[in-house]
């Protein structure tokens, strides 16, 4: 398996989040693997986390910050996306949608996306993660059938980015598997025959 470039998106921004030692220990794994991956965090993005004008809405391009067009280029190249996100209210949390909304659809589209949800109670956020489906249908994202699911995630991970809990691990090697397998067969069907109009 070739090494795939690999954007993982954190859909939380709150202080004290737990989420950010679950990416962590997502990229971990990915690297791991020897992919070549990069976090993408709300916080550190550019702009707080906050949709102030999505690209595609920006009258001239060269008037948009060098982050934002540095981020769209690592979106269109990248081979595979995975989101981690909590979840918030029973549905996404903004810091997850607000970061992602800032790119095209076009930028998006034709590349596979796999979902880590996670909350503090038993359900594990699966309530965001099907929320999440629809959100990244609309963005262009082929979201892969395998869903990492984290309850109770306080405690399951430590600052290092290791992961504490044997089934969460082993959920995890199958949906990097997974995002391995659409990673590797679509970057090639598009190298081969490239993308539909
Ligand atoms: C605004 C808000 C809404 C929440 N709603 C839910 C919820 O609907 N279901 C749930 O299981 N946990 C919910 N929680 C608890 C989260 O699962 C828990 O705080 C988790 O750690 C959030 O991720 P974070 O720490 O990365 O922000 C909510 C937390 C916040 C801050």
């Amino acid at each position: 398996m070739s090494a795939l470039r690999i954007l993982v998106f954190l859909g939380s921004t709150r202080e004290g989040r737990h989420g950010e030692n679950v990416a962590k220990y997502v990229v971990n794994v990915l690297k791991n693997k020897k992919h070549n991956v990069e976090l993408i965090d709300p916080l550190t993005l550019g702009s707080d986390g906050h949709v102030y004008q999505p690209l595609q809405f920006r009258r001239d391009l060269n008037e948009a910050p060098e982050w934002m067009l540095e981020t769209n280029s690592k979106i269109k190249n990248a081979n595979a996306l995975i989101i981690v996100t909590p979840e918030y209210n029973c549905a996404l949390p903004p810091a997850l949608t607000s970061m992602m909304d800032q790119f095209p659809p076009a930028s998006y589209k034709h590349r596979p996306c796999a979902i880590v949800c996670y909350s503090m109670g038993p359900f594990g956020g699966i309530r965001a993660a099907s929320f999440a489906r629809p959100f990244l249908s609309e963005l262009g994202l082929v979201s892969v059938p395998k869903v990492c699911v984290v309850p109770e995630v306080q405690g399951k991970f430590n600052d290092e980015g290791q992961c504490l809990d044997d089934r969460v691990k082993a959920n995890m090697e199958k949906l990097v598997d997974e995002i391995q397998w659409y990673g590797s067969a679509i970057s090639n069907k598009i190298k081969a025959d490239g993308v539909p109009s």
